[in-house]
Protein backbone atom coordinates (compact mmCIF):
# COMPACT_ATOMS: atom_id res chain seq x y z
CA UNK A 1 0.00 0.00 0.00
CA UNK A 2 2.81 2.09 1.07
CA UNK A 3 4.11 1.62 -2.42
CA UNK A 4 1.57 2.11 -4.41
CA UNK A 5 0.98 5.49 -2.77
CA UNK A 6 4.58 6.65 -3.46
CA UNK A 7 3.93 5.80 -6.84
CA UNK A 8 0.74 7.84 -7.09
CA UNK A 9 2.54 10.69 -4.76
CA UNK A 10 5.27 10.60 -7.78
CA UNK A 11 2.94 10.70 -10.84
CA UNK A 12 1.33 14.36 -9.38
CA UNK A 13 4.52 15.53 -8.79
CA UNK A 14 4.92 17.40 -12.54
CA UNK A 15 1.53 19.01 -11.71
CA UNK A 16 2.84 20.80 -9.03
CA UNK A 17 5.83 21.98 -10.68
CA UNK A 18 5.01 25.20 -12.68
CA UNK A 19 6.73 27.33 -14.38
CA UNK A 20 7.39 30.60 -12.64
CA UNK A 21 8.17 33.06 -15.58
CA UNK A 22 9.84 36.46 -14.45
CA UNK A 23 9.29 39.19 -16.46
CA UNK A 24 11.66 41.87 -15.30
CA UNK A 25 9.92 45.21 -14.79
CA UNK A 26 6.36 44.39 -16.41
CA UNK A 27 3.50 44.76 -14.47
CA UNK A 28 1.73 41.44 -14.15
CA UNK A 29 -1.59 39.72 -15.49
CA UNK A 30 -3.27 36.59 -14.86
CA UNK A 31 -5.13 35.53 -17.95
CA UNK A 32 -8.25 33.82 -16.96
CA UNK A 33 -9.89 32.18 -20.68
CA UNK A 34 -13.00 30.76 -18.35
CA UNK A 35 -14.04 35.10 -18.11
CA UNK A 36 -15.97 35.09 -21.61
CA UNK A 37 -17.43 38.53 -20.81
CA UNK A 38 -13.62 39.85 -20.95
CA UNK A 39 -12.84 37.72 -23.92
CA UNK A 40 -15.96 39.61 -25.58
CA UNK A 41 -14.85 42.87 -24.92
CA UNK A 42 -11.24 41.93 -26.16
CA UNK A 43 -12.64 40.50 -29.06
CA UNK A 44 -14.24 43.34 -29.40
CA UNK A 45 -11.53 46.04 -28.87
CA UNK A 46 -8.90 43.79 -30.88
CA UNK A 47 -11.40 43.97 -34.29
CA UNK A 48 -11.92 47.66 -33.59
CA UNK A 49 -8.44 48.70 -33.20
CA UNK A 50 -5.90 46.48 -34.37
CA UNK A 51 -7.66 44.93 -37.44
CA UNK A 52 -6.96 47.68 -39.38
CA UNK A 53 -2.98 46.89 -39.29
CA UNK A 54 -2.83 43.40 -37.80
CA UNK A 55 -4.02 40.00 -39.08
CA UNK A 56 -4.93 37.04 -37.10
CA UNK A 57 -4.40 34.93 -39.96
CA UNK A 58 -4.33 31.46 -37.73
CA UNK A 59 -7.46 31.76 -36.91
CA UNK A 60 -11.08 31.47 -38.20
CA UNK A 61 -14.02 34.14 -37.53
CA UNK A 62 -16.16 31.15 -37.11
CA UNK A 63 -14.28 29.35 -34.09
CA UNK A 64 -13.44 32.73 -32.56
CA UNK A 65 -16.92 33.41 -32.58
CA UNK A 66 -18.33 29.80 -31.12
CA UNK A 67 -15.52 29.95 -28.34
CA UNK A 68 -16.60 32.95 -27.25
CA UNK A 69 -20.23 32.21 -27.52
CA UNK A 70 -21.13 35.13 -29.70
CA UNK A 71 -23.87 33.75 -32.73
CA UNK A 72 -22.74 34.45 -36.19
CA UNK A 73 -25.24 36.90 -36.96
CA UNK A 74 -23.80 39.35 -34.45
CA UNK A 75 -20.73 38.52 -35.11
CA UNK A 76 -21.15 38.86 -38.88
CA UNK A 77 -22.67 42.30 -38.40
CA UNK A 78 -20.51 43.76 -35.58
CA UNK A 79 -17.07 42.18 -35.47
CA UNK A 80 -15.89 41.31 -39.28
CA UNK A 81 -14.92 44.45 -41.66
CA UNK A 82 -13.79 43.08 -44.89
CA UNK A 83 -16.06 41.31 -47.21
CA UNK A 84 -14.48 38.44 -45.70
CA UNK A 85 -17.02 35.18 -44.90
CA UNK A 86 -17.68 33.92 -41.53
CA UNK A 87 -15.75 30.41 -42.19
CA UNK A 88 -12.51 32.78 -43.40
CA UNK A 89 -9.62 33.09 -41.88
CA UNK A 90 -8.55 36.61 -40.04
CA UNK A 91 -6.47 38.46 -42.63
CA UNK A 92 -6.82 41.82 -43.49
CA UNK A 93 -6.18 43.95 -46.65
CA UNK A 94 -3.50 45.82 -45.73
CA UNK A 95 -0.45 45.04 -48.13
CA UNK A 96 2.89 43.54 -45.91
CA UNK A 97 5.45 45.80 -48.50
CA UNK A 98 2.83 49.32 -48.61
CA UNK A 99 2.52 48.86 -44.84
CA UNK A 100 6.35 48.36 -43.77
CA UNK A 101 7.25 51.45 -46.08
CA UNK A 102 4.47 53.21 -43.89
CA UNK A 103 5.62 52.32 -40.70
CA UNK A 104 9.49 50.75 -41.08
CA UNK A 105 8.31 47.14 -40.05
CA UNK A 106 4.85 45.44 -41.52
CA UNK A 107 2.99 45.04 -38.25
CA UNK A 108 3.53 42.06 -37.56
CA UNK A 109 0.26 38.89 -37.48
CA UNK A 110 -0.57 38.77 -33.96
CA UNK A 111 -2.10 35.55 -33.73
CA UNK A 112 0.86 34.40 -31.49
CA UNK A 113 1.84 37.08 -30.14
CA UNK A 114 1.00 36.49 -26.60
CA UNK A 115 2.70 33.03 -26.80
CA UNK A 116 5.50 34.76 -28.13
CA UNK A 117 6.06 37.84 -26.28
CA UNK A 118 3.87 36.90 -22.72
CA UNK A 119 0.89 38.05 -21.45
CA UNK A 120 2.83 40.47 -18.92
CA UNK A 121 4.23 41.76 -21.54
CA UNK A 122 1.84 42.30 -23.76
CA UNK A 123 -0.38 44.07 -20.82
CA UNK A 124 2.29 46.59 -20.18
CA UNK A 125 3.24 46.90 -23.52
CA UNK A 126 -0.40 48.34 -24.48
CA UNK A 127 -0.14 50.57 -21.40
CA UNK A 128 3.70 51.94 -22.26
CA UNK A 129 3.37 54.72 -24.79
CA UNK A 130 4.17 58.56 -23.94
CA UNK A 131 4.53 61.13 -25.70
CA UNK A 132 7.98 61.61 -27.76
CA UNK A 133 8.37 64.06 -30.46
CA UNK A 134 11.45 62.74 -31.79
CA UNK A 135 9.66 59.73 -32.92
CA UNK A 136 7.67 59.59 -36.18
CA UNK A 137 4.32 59.20 -34.67
CA UNK A 138 5.17 61.06 -31.83
CA UNK A 139 5.20 58.83 -29.45
CA UNK A 140 7.67 56.07 -27.92
CA UNK A 141 7.14 52.99 -25.84
CA UNK A 142 8.53 52.27 -21.88
CA UNK A 143 8.35 48.49 -22.97
CA UNK A 144 9.35 48.04 -26.64
CA UNK A 145 12.01 51.31 -26.94
CA UNK A 146 11.39 53.42 -30.56
CA UNK A 147 8.42 50.72 -31.87
CA UNK A 148 7.19 51.61 -35.11
CA UNK A 149 3.72 51.66 -33.92
CA UNK A 150 1.73 54.36 -33.33
CA UNK A 151 -0.23 54.62 -30.02
CA UNK A 152 -3.59 53.71 -31.79
CA UNK A 153 -5.57 53.86 -27.97
CA UNK A 154 -4.85 57.30 -27.59
CA UNK A 155 -8.33 58.08 -27.13
CA UNK A 156 -9.76 56.27 -24.74
CA UNK A 157 -6.25 55.66 -22.53
CA UNK A 158 -4.62 59.29 -22.99
CA UNK A 159 -0.78 60.03 -23.65
CA UNK A 160 1.29 59.99 -20.48
CA UNK A 161 4.35 62.86 -20.61
CA UNK A 162 6.77 60.53 -19.09
CA UNK A 163 7.67 57.19 -19.48
CA UNK A 164 4.94 55.86 -17.54
CA UNK A 165 5.02 53.53 -14.34
CA UNK A 166 5.01 49.90 -15.74
CA UNK A 167 6.35 47.37 -13.27
CA UNK A 168 6.90 49.83 -10.30
CA UNK A 169 5.27 48.53 -6.90
CA UNK A 170 3.70 51.30 -5.33
CA UNK A 171 5.89 52.60 -2.21
CA UNK A 172 5.72 55.57 0.21
CA UNK A 173 8.37 58.38 -0.78
CA UNK A 174 10.37 58.64 3.02
CA UNK A 175 11.11 62.22 2.77
CA UNK A 176 7.78 63.34 1.19
CA UNK A 177 5.81 60.68 2.55
CA UNK A 178 3.49 60.29 -0.32
CA UNK A 179 2.54 57.38 -2.24
CA UNK A 180 5.18 57.13 -5.72
CA UNK A 181 4.29 54.48 -8.49
CA UNK A 182 0.60 54.43 -7.95
CA UNK A 183 -0.70 56.62 -11.14
CA UNK A 184 0.73 54.92 -14.11
CA UNK A 185 1.50 58.58 -15.28
CA UNK A 186 2.56 61.38 -13.22
CA UNK A 187 1.78 63.82 -16.04
CA UNK A 188 -0.83 63.64 -18.83
CA UNK A 189 -0.24 64.99 -22.38
CA UNK A 190 -3.44 64.06 -23.51
CA UNK A 191 -6.19 62.61 -21.23
CA UNK A 192 -8.25 59.89 -22.28
CA UNK A 193 -11.82 59.28 -22.31
CA UNK A 194 -11.72 56.39 -20.12
CA UNK A 195 -10.43 56.76 -16.34
CA UNK A 196 -6.88 55.12 -15.90
CA UNK A 197 -8.34 51.62 -13.67
CA UNK A 198 -11.27 51.54 -16.93
CA UNK A 199 -8.37 51.56 -19.55
CA UNK A 200 -6.29 49.11 -17.27
CA UNK A 201 -9.41 46.83 -17.71
CA UNK A 202 -10.01 47.16 -21.42
CA UNK A 203 -5.93 46.22 -21.66
CA UNK A 204 -6.55 43.21 -19.46
CA UNK A 205 -9.68 42.39 -21.51
CA UNK A 206 -7.76 42.87 -24.67
CA UNK A 207 -4.68 40.87 -23.67
CA UNK A 208 -7.17 38.17 -22.16
CA UNK A 209 -8.30 37.48 -25.80
CA UNK A 210 -4.39 37.71 -27.09
CA UNK A 211 -3.78 34.94 -24.79
CA UNK A 212 -7.21 33.07 -26.04
CA UNK A 213 -6.17 33.69 -30.10
CA UNK A 214 -2.64 31.69 -29.47
CA UNK A 215 -3.94 29.09 -28.21
CA UNK A 216 -7.37 28.30 -28.60
CA UNK A 217 -7.32 24.87 -27.47
CA UNK A 218 -6.38 25.95 -23.81
CA UNK A 219 -10.08 26.20 -23.10
CA UNK A 220 -10.63 22.83 -24.12
CA UNK A 221 -7.83 21.31 -22.34
CA UNK A 222 -8.44 22.75 -18.82
CA UNK A 223 -11.88 21.07 -19.42
CA UNK A 224 -10.64 17.99 -20.28
CA UNK A 225 -8.02 18.24 -17.41
CA UNK A 226 -11.13 17.86 -14.73
CA UNK A 227 -12.63 14.99 -16.54
CA UNK A 228 -9.25 13.49 -16.47
CA UNK A 229 -8.25 13.83 -12.78
CA UNK A 230 -12.01 12.45 -12.23
CA UNK A 231 -11.11 9.34 -13.97
CA UNK A 232 -8.16 8.74 -11.84
CA UNK A 233 -9.50 9.92 -8.83
CA UNK A 234 -12.69 6.79 -9.73
CA UNK A 235 -9.91 4.80 -11.40
CA UNK A 236 -7.76 5.26 -8.13
CA UNK A 237 -10.87 3.30 -5.50
CA UNK A 238 -10.97 0.50 -8.09
CA UNK A 239 -6.71 0.27 -8.32
CA UNK A 240 -6.94 0.34 -4.56
CA UNK A 241 -9.86 -2.81 -4.40
CA UNK A 242 -8.01 -4.45 -6.54
CA UNK A 243 -4.93 -4.58 -5.03
CA UNK A 244 -6.46 -5.08 -1.42
CA UNK A 245 -8.17 -8.12 -3.07
CA UNK A 246 -4.93 -9.90 -4.63
CA UNK A 247 -2.42 -9.48 -1.28
CA UNK A 248 -5.50 -10.72 0.67
CA UNK A 249 -4.76 -14.14 0.79
CA UNK A 250 -0.70 -13.51 1.14
CA UNK A 251 -1.07 -11.49 4.49
C1 LIG B 1 -1.72 51.89 -37.56
C2 LIG B 1 -1.31 50.52 -37.60
C3 LIG B 1 -1.36 49.72 -36.29
C4 LIG B 1 -2.45 49.51 -35.49
C5 LIG B 1 -3.86 50.01 -35.68
C6 LIG B 1 -2.00 48.66 -34.41
N1 LIG B 1 -0.68 48.35 -34.58
FE1 LIG B 1 0.41 47.11 -33.42
N2 LIG B 1 2.04 47.43 -34.57
C7 LIG B 1 2.08 48.23 -35.70
C8 LIG B 1 3.43 48.23 -36.23
C9 LIG B 1 3.89 48.98 -37.45
C10 LIG B 1 4.20 47.38 -35.40
C11 LIG B 1 5.68 47.02 -35.55
C12 LIG B 1 6.43 47.89 -34.59
C13 LIG B 1 7.92 47.66 -34.61
O1 LIG B 1 8.37 46.52 -34.80
O2 LIG B 1 8.63 48.65 -34.38
C14 LIG B 1 3.30 46.90 -34.36
C15 LIG B 1 3.68 46.06 -33.35
C16 LIG B 1 2.82 45.51 -32.43
C17 LIG B 1 3.20 44.53 -31.42
C18 LIG B 1 4.59 43.99 -31.20
C19 LIG B 1 4.70 42.64 -31.79
C20 LIG B 1 6.09 42.09 -31.73
O3 LIG B 1 6.24 40.99 -31.24
O4 LIG B 1 7.01 42.78 -32.22
C21 LIG B 1 2.07 44.22 -30.72
C22 LIG B 1 1.94 43.24 -29.58
C23 LIG B 1 1.01 45.01 -31.27
N3 LIG B 1 1.49 45.76 -32.30
C24 LIG B 1 -0.29 44.97 -30.80
C25 LIG B 1 -1.30 45.78 -31.28
C26 LIG B 1 -2.62 45.80 -30.71
C27 LIG B 1 -3.09 44.92 -29.58
C28 LIG B 1 -3.32 46.72 -31.40
C29 LIG B 1 -4.74 47.17 -31.16
C30 LIG B 1 -4.97 47.85 -29.90
C31 LIG B 1 -2.45 47.27 -32.44
N4 LIG B 1 -1.23 46.67 -32.32
C32 LIG B 1 -2.82 48.21 -33.38
C33 LIG B 1 1.03 48.92 -36.24
C34 LIG B 1 -0.25 48.98 -35.71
Amino acid sequence: MKQLLTVILAMCMPVVASAAGGGGNLDSMEPDLSDQSSLQRGAQIFTNNCMGCHSAEYSRYKRVAKDLGIPKELYEQNLIFTDARFGELMKIGMPEEQAASWFGTAPPDLTLTARVNGPDWLYSYLRAFYKDESRPHGVNNAVFDNVGMPHVMVNQGGLCAEPPHIGQESKVDPSTGEVVGDDICDDWAIEGSMEPEEFDRAMYDLTNFLVYLGEPALMDRKRIGVYVLIFIGVFFIFAYLLNREYWKDIH
